[in-house]
């Protein structure tokens, strides 16, 4: 049996976990490069945690120049068995309203200009994401999010765009009525396949701010006002992932889904 570890990472307005106790911050190295940040390492009900803040301190990363190789990688090798991704999304559905919360079960990516493996160079690997959040790990989300009184929405799928720009009032039209995406935002992808990778639970708590700019009665997407509903979040946020351990436990027994076993079946190159 492993220990649980549970890997927080906190998108625009979430920079910290306060709740956490024996905290302390420590710059982890990875031969993919420096993570984001610091990680904030501590306890919560006697499980341990880790919490990197996505775009780090100050905000210093754009969502295409977030080192997520290094991010993911740095959780691992902390001991992270379980990664929660929280972060800003705009909605494309008229009953997923801003300051809902959407836990993510499938995603669409159209980033292209970002690093999105571990292999490719020597070792070649080719793992399954057709199911690329791990539902164990999501349903944990969902219950923490329902005792903490949010408004939250049980799946949804996540178009990962670019950026930084928002997208044209076609772009939002065709993802929202011929791709059928629920949500978009430019950051969980590669991470969530990242993680896959890494042989990490991953699940993906999207906060809403906006609607994007699809919807006719209200205007284009406005920074400062998804930067006042996300400050708005945090406390919620804090308030779901103070509740993971609780539901997740110290002990931790392998993935039902297989998302620790990942590369068992993905390795194309022979370990040496
Ligand atoms: N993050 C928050 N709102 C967004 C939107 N409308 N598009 C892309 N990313 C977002």
């Amino acid at each position: 049996m492993t220990e649980t570890m549970i890997g927080v990472i906190g998108g625009s307005g979430v920079y910290d976990l306060d709740t956490l106790e024996d905290k302390r911050w420590v710059a982890v190295e990875s031969p993919w490069g420096l993570p984001s940040d610091e990680i904030l390492t501590g306890t919560l009900g006697g499980v341990k945690m880790a919490f990197l803040p996505r775009h780090g301190r100050g905000h210093v990363h754009s969502p295409s120049t977030v080192p997520y190789r290094a991010n993911i990688d740095a959780l691992k090798r902390l001991g992270v068995t379980d990664v929660i991704s929280v972060s800003a999304c705009g909605s494309f559905r008229e009953e997923m309203a801003p300051g809902d919360f959407v836990v993510i079960d499938q995603f669409i990516d159209r980033t292209f200009a970002r690093e999105k493996s571990f292999f490719g160079s020597g070792c070649v690997a080719h793992v399954s994401v057709a199911h690329p959040t791990c539902p164990r790990l999501g349903a944990a989300c969902l219950t923490a999010a329902s005792e903490a009184g949010i408004r939250v929405h049980d799946g949804g799928t996540y178009l990962a765009m670019e950026g930084p720009q928002f997208s044209t009032l076609a772009e939002s039209k065709m993802y929202r009525d011929s791709w059928g995406a629920d949500v978009i935002g430019m950051t969980n992808m590669p991470e969530a396949k990242l993680a896959r990778e890494a042989e990490l639970c991953y699940a993906s708590v999207a906060m809403v701010t906006d609607y994007d700019s699809w919807h006719p009665d209200h205007g284009a997407v406005d920074i400062t006002e998804i930067v006042k509903i996300l400050t708005g979040n945090a406390d919620k946020a804090r308030d779901l992932v103070s509740r993971l351990p609780g539901l997740l436990g110290a002990e931790r027994t392998p993935c039902p889904h297989g998302c620790d076993r990942a590369l068992d079946y993905a390795l194309l190159t022979a370990p040496e």
